[in-house]
């Protein structure tokens, strides 16, 4: 039976009480961890959002009436407790917060009783994902998300903060828009109004943040929920949120100094984590080149060595077709892991090939200085002594090597860097390594849509020494576009916009719109820079990935209070779902098939 909390007051959260209160009269409320019955006494940790207490039940203090009542408390049943602090009479709990009080209770109320919950509500338990996102309001009662989604609103009071004194104001965009040009998959909203036509929901901010440049508020945040209908992985989900800023009169040295403030203070002030300023710049070539990847793990080494100049005489088919084909060959060395296994070694063959690569060339350097490789016969000793001493290789090291186009050879050597180091134990979640990744490429050439498709988005300025580049070879410009990354994630990503509506006309003419597709899409952009435009910059942090990795966590899922699943499904409310047909008729919707359970 519920009992009211009439005439109570919660005094305190539990662990908002210590060794300073004893003697007081107090009152809290949670949830009911535990019972222990110990004959004449009964014992529960109380739960709340704040961490746990004892609370200590005997006749002497809460009556017989009491106690029976105490002796009826189940997991989870919600109750409230008035009591005097107290000094614990047992053994000081060393890992609770409140481990040498306890209260003694005078009296308690039930106000909600609790069925058995489908999983034990603490740390470590081994329950199934589905039965935990299917009761997430349940999972949620763990300390671990506690603590995660307790950041999470830390972190972004404190963004609230530090760009309000910057002198940003936060402004609000419009959710039901038209297409906005990130590059996924809009989500659509049909229009009641207009049969036939539809909403999409933001991808991002873009251009309404364009527009208040426009509009004169020189500075611009908002903490905004996009939505992008792609392939989920552990650090994407379909709605995100996003940090987005917008800044007048700047360059890309001003969006980086302020970001760089907003980091050292977010991660100084909510987990203690001092960021060395400036934080290091490298260009997009360079990333590409030593990691393998446009968002480079920097916390250990490994970096590929390109022997392309070594091999290129060489006599072994797979090399010199490669480079023959305007490729390259390039490797990495993985220390100390020379005496691998074959097994394992066909194992790391096999991972590469998932990343589209014909094959994986080794050396291993055994102890006494002699290789076992895969292709030493076919190379000089001078050939394979050269590979290795451009390598680096000692004795005990393993040298992994791919052939094939750079844009190829990068993808799998730069997997491979971050597999080996995963396996190899080397990544160290409580070191934060950012880079700022600078000097993208403007345009990506996309095979599937032959044509060239913008690397950032359209509306990003190319480099001014390159600009004569783009009518002779477009895939080499660069664009003032510019990553945050965090330990090989892509926090977040901005760029210096083009604010000429003659060179806007011409980047969307290079990504194939005709004029009248252009204006059909954006007028409302390219007219509004008919009048009087200042220069402007930006940038937007994903949110989620931030909080993930100041937490500790992999995955995304682990800091969003209700998340989706892969199939962008929510297990526990079961989003998407069947509508009414009189909805779809209002909506002038057919619908052709179905989803099949
Ligand atoms: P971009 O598309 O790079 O840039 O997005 C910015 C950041 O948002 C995060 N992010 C995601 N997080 C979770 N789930 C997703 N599906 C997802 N997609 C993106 C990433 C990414 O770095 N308008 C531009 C920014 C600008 O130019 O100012 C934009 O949206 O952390
Ligand atoms: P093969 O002569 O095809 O058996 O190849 C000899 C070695 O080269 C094997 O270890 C293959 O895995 C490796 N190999 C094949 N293609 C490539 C490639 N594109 N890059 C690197 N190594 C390769």
């Amino acid at each position: 039976m519920a009992e009211s909390m009439k005439g109570l007051k919660r005094s305190h959260r539990c662990t908002e009480l210590s060794n300073k209160n004893i003697g007081e009269k107090v009152t809290v409320m949670g949830w009911v961890q535990k019972r222990r019955n110990l004959g004449s006494l009964i014992f529960i940790d109380l739960r709340d959002r704040s961490g746990l207490l004892q609370i200590l039940f005997d006749a002497e203090n809460i009556g017989e009436e009491g106690f029976a009542k105490a002796e009826t408390l189940r997991s989870e049943y919600v109750v409230a407790v008035v009591g005097e602090v107290i000094k614990r009479g047992g053994a000081v709990n060393e890992n609770l917060a409140t481990g040498d009080i306890e209260i003694k209770a005078t009296e308690l109320r039930i106000l909600s009783e609790s069925l058995t919950p489908p999983f034990p509500i603490e740390e470590g338990i081994t329950t199934k994902d589905e039965l935990r996102l299917k009761y997430r309001y349940l999972d949620l009662r763990r300390p671990s998300l506690q603590k995660n989604l307790i950041l999470r609103s830390n972190v972004a009071t404190l963004i609230r903060q530090f760009l309000a004194e910057e002198g940003f104001l936060e402004i609000e965009t419009p959710i039901l828009n038209k297409s906005t040009p990130e590059g996924a998959r809009d989500y659509l909203v049909p229009s009641r109004v207009h049969p036939g036509k539809f909403y999409a929901l933001p991808q991002s901010p873009q251009l309404f943040k364009q527009l208040l440049m426009c509009s004169g508020y020189d500075r611009y945040f908002q903490i905004a929920k996009c939505f992008r209908d792609e392939d989920l992985r552990a650090d994407r989900q379909p709605e995100f949120t996003q940090v987005d800023m917008e800044l007048s009169f700047v360059d890309i040295d001003d969006v980086i100094d302020v970001n760089e403030r907003l980091i050292a203070k977010m991660f100084k002030e909510t987990i203690g984590v001092e960021v060395p300023l400036p934080i290091q710049r490298m260009t997009y070539k360079e990333a590409m080149e030593r990691f393998g990847s446009d968002k480079p793990d920097t916390r250990f080494g490994m970096e590929l060595v390109n022997i392309t100049e070594i091999v290129k005489g060489c006599e072994f088919v797979v090399f010199k077709g490669a480079i023959e084909n305007g490729g390259s060959v390039r490797g990495i060395n993985v220390p100390g892991q020379g005496a691998m296994p074959r097994k394992k070694i066909d194992a790391l063959v096999d991972f590469a090939k998932g990343y589209g690569a014909k094959g994986l060339a080794y050396i291993c350097i055994n102890e006494d200085g002699t290789y076992k490789s895969s292709f030493a016969k076919f190379m000089t000793d001078d050939e394979m002594n050269a590979i290795v001493k451009a390598m680096d290789g000692k004795a005990g090291d393993l040298l992994l090597f791919a052939a094939d186009t750079d844009k190829l050879v990068y993808s799998v050597l730069g997997a491979l860097r971050i597999h080996m180091a995963e396996e190899m134990g080397l990544l160290d979640k409580k070191q934060f390594n950012f880079l700022w990744v600078t000097e993208f490429p403007l345009l990506e050439y996309s095979e599937e849509e032959d044509r060239y498709v913008a690397m950032h988005h359209p509306f990003t300025m190319p480099m001014e020494e390159d600009l004569p580049l783009l009518d002779t070879n477009p895939g080499a410009v660069r664009a003032k576009a510019y990553d945050i990354v965090l330990n090989g994630t892509e926090l977040g990503g901005g760029s210096v916009r083009i604010y000429q509506s003659d060179v806007q006309e011409k980047m969307f003419e290079m990504l194939g719109f005709t004029k009248e597709q252009a204006y059909e899409r954006f007028s409302f952009l390219l007219d509004a820079f008919k009048y009087g435009v200042p220069p402007h910059a930006g940038l937007a942090y994903g949110l989620d990935r931030l909080i993930m990795l100041m937490a500790g966590e992999d995955s995304i899922r682990d800091v969003i209070a209700f998340p989706k699943i892969k199939d962008a499904s929510c297990m526990m409310t079961n989003a998407p779902g069947e509508v009414d047909d009189k909805q779809l008729i209002e909506l002038a919707i057919a619908v052709t098939h179905k989803d099949e359970e």
